[in-house]
């Protein structure tokens, strides 16, 4: 694994699970959910990504949004809790305006210093995607927030991929792509970019995927090092 690292001049991250903890909707009521939170919060999570595949594939888009609506829903109801409450409403609220992880806006910051263009290629709709980094307070480090909501299908569809590349006029190889989620990163690979696998510690092994990332981080933290 290694990184042609002078050729880069995008860096290009996923958001959710990457800049932004998925967890943290659940983690605020935990006090609430108890032993049930992270079942809830995981499956939540692993049924907004099914959906997405499985809209993708039958070629009937429906916005991310509504996914991860219709994925609470399940996951409430797989755990014999009523929808109709405000606590469901108050999750989807909380998931608008995600907490960033502790390593993303100083990466980011770190990464602009240094004249790297930045962007976030994301499932994610352009107004989530706006709620979201400005919530974060990461909206001024982010050159572009590119949805794949202009195409009308989800990533990893390779098409998703090619949309940075039109957005920056760069080569493949000038963008590094940083992805927690190993089915993303795998699918950047397989496009053609340089790929940081951002184990968190949050999904299995890429090498079981067709496509390895060119190197793996612990955090965003390890970017500076992996890029000076
Ligand atoms: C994203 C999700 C899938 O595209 O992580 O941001």
């Amino acid at each position: 694994m290694s990184l042609d690292q002078d050729a880069v001049v995008v860096v290009v991250f996923d958001a959710y699970g990457t800049l932004l903890d998925v967890h943290s909707a659940i983690n605020s009521q935990r006090d609430l959910l108890g032993d049930d939170a992270q079942s809830i919060s995981d499956l939540w999570r692993q049924k907004q990504l099914e959906y997405s595949w499985l809209v993708s594939l039958r070629g009937d888009y429906q916005d991310f949004w509504a996914l991860t609506e219709k994925a609470l829903s399940y996951a409430f109801k797989a755990h014999d809790l009523t929808t109709d409450t405000p606590l469901f409403q108050h999750l989807l609220d909380v998931y608008w305006r995600l907490a960033p992880y502790a390593d993303a806006l100083p990466c980011l910051t770190w990464l602009k210093e240094q004249g790297f263009k930045t962007a976030i290629l994301s499932n994610g709709g352009p107004d989530m995607l706006r709620g979201a980094v400005e919530s974060a307070g990461i909206s001024s480090q982010l050159d572009e927030l590119i949805s794949v909501d202009e195409l009308q299908i989800f990533k990893p569809s390779p098409a998703v991929y090619e949309l940075p590349l039109t957005e920056f006029g760069v080569d493949k190889n000038e963008v590094l792509f940083v992805s927690s989620n190993t089915w993303d990163a795998a699918g950047a690979k397989q496009f053609g970019y340089q790929v940081a696998w951002l184990n968190r510690g949050l999904s299995g092994q890429l090498d079981e995927l067709p496509g390895t990332p060119d190197v793996q981080v612990p955090s965003l933290d390890a970017l500076p090092d992996l890029l000076f």
